[in-house]
């Protein structure tokens, strides 16, 4: 652990302190240089107030913003439509590697993507001592009570198409003792649906609990049907989305034959070696959690759900798929997402709605696609450049201006390393040199 010299580092009340009196304790207890760490901050506040406490709003104890770069990658064309991709990230080499294989597709017949479902699911996990049987018969009495007792919550999600689809008793017991759920599966419309389906099952689990208390065909002992909790699953295996490209061998170059052949065994090693699949997983989420952020959808949730599906298996495996049929290469991904285009932030933060607006405002299907999309065109620039150059060649060159910014380079010596590194191999190091031997000069 780092040299705690943290002074009354303990602190009660702390989200009561207006904000300038939690910059205060911050800069006091945790720097040396407390005026440096203040001006720090405050350096990242924005100069509209109203704007700032918009921001301030969102998380409790704010103090000031992060920045990550947002930024755009143009040329997808997705079932026909072309779009610009929004994409907010720190590592240098996504948008380039996305703009590569937008423009690479684009000539090719584009990407493709189709909805395979919009389902999410939640639980009501709960304890019942008494006999399965018992516990069965008293769902199928108190069932339609507890989709009755939901339809406050459910009635604005129901006008717009979604709802409760089907309540389901699962008997875990035999796996650990007294174990039950109620498996619910819901529709969300546009919204990624997390308050929606979370209050639906909290309003089920009261509903649960108060009916086994009053059921007449119950022991007492019975009646304590315990609840241990209610939430979604992040897991959406009904919630999928598939994209996809195709061409002829022949269009993919001179080194087409290659090509093809070393990107399906890169693709296969994915399946068969986890310690690979987890990189090429990696990859495909720097193009959708890009997306996920710059549109304001939660890309923990995102993640989570996607690395389970890679697992459903038993065993983790890359997600995509590659291989040739009819003398076409093709190239696939399948991937669980569950997204909103409505609700949370996609009104409130103002680059969020830019976002939505860029992309023409997708409904949360059209978001799916332009997602698992970005995600696939991610994957195809890592493979191609696995199999063929190497990743670094690209990386570093992008990677090479946070090298000079580290270094403090001014503009004119930051064009100059640009020039001398179009030549030249990128590291820490070859840039140290470059540049101290050009400041020599
Ligand atoms: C780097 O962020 C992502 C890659 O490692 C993905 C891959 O190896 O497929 C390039």
């Amino acid at each position: 652990m780092a040299n705690n010299r943290l002074k009354n580092g303990l602190v009660s009340g702390f989200s009561k302190k207006s904000k300038q009196e939690k910059i205060e304790w911050i800069a006091q207890t945790c720097f040396t240089n407390s005026k440096q760490a203040k001006s720090i901050l405050k350096s990242y506040w924005n100069t509209d107030d109203k704007l700032q406490r918009l921001h301030d709003e969102f998380i409790e104890n704010a103090v000031t913003n992060f920045y990550l770069p947002m930024a755009v990658a143009p040329n997808f064309v997705i079932n026909g439509q072309t779009l610009v991709l929004p994409m907010v990230t720190e590592e240098s080499s996504v948008v380039a590697a996305s703009a590569n294989a937008a423009k690479f597709w684009s000539t090719r017949g584009g990407f493709y993507s189709k909805i395979i479902g919009t389902e999410k699911t939640g639980q009501v996990h709960f304890l019942f001592t008494g006999s399965h049987q018992s516990l069965a018969l008293f769902f199928t009495d108190v069932k339609p009570k507890l989709l009755e007792q939901t339809d406050s919550i459910t009635k604005n999600m129901r006008k717009r198409g979604g709802g409760i689809v089907d309540i389901e008793l699962i008997n875990s017991s035999e796996k650990l003792n007294d174990y039950y759920q109620l498996h619910v599966r819901f529709e969300t419309a546009d919204a990624m649906g997390a308050n929606f389906i979370n209050s639906c099952l909290e309003q089920i689990a009261k509903t649960l609990k108060d009916q086994a208390a009053s059921y007449s065909k119950f022991s007492e002992d019975e009646k304590q049907l315990d609840v241990v909790m209610s939430i979604l699953s992040n897991y959406v295996p009904g919630s999928r989305v598939k994209a996809w490209v195709s061409c002829p061998i022949t269009d993919l170059g001179d080194d087409g034959e290659i090509l093809t052949k070393k990107f399906i065994q890169a693709v296969n090693i994915a399946h068969h070696n986890h310690y690979r699949a987890v990189t090429h997983n990696k990859g495909i989420m720097n193009g959708i959690d890009a997306l996920a952020t710059a549109t304001g959808n939660d890309f923990r949730a995102i993640e989570a759900g996607i690395h389970a599906y890679a697992a459903a298996d038993g065993k983790y495996r890359g997600l995509s798929k590659a291989g040739v049929k009819d003398n076409k290469f093709w190239f696939s991904l399948e991937v669980p997402l569950a997204v909103g285009t409505v609700g949370g932030l996609t009104k409130l933060h103002p680059m969020v709605k830019w976002s939505h607006d860029m992309l023409q405002n997708p409904n949360a299907e059209g978001l799916m696609q332009i997602m698992a999309v970005s995600g696939l065109a991610q994957n195809f620039a890592a493979l191609r450049s696995l199999v063929t150059t190497g990743i670094q060649k690209g990386h570093m060159k992008m990677h090479l201006l946070n090298i000079l910014n580290q270094m403090s380079a001014t503009d004119t010596e930051k064009q100059a390393m640009v020039e001398h590194f179009r030549t030249n191999v990128v590291s820490f190091n070859t840039v140290k040199q470059a540049l101290s031997a050009w400041r020599k000069k």
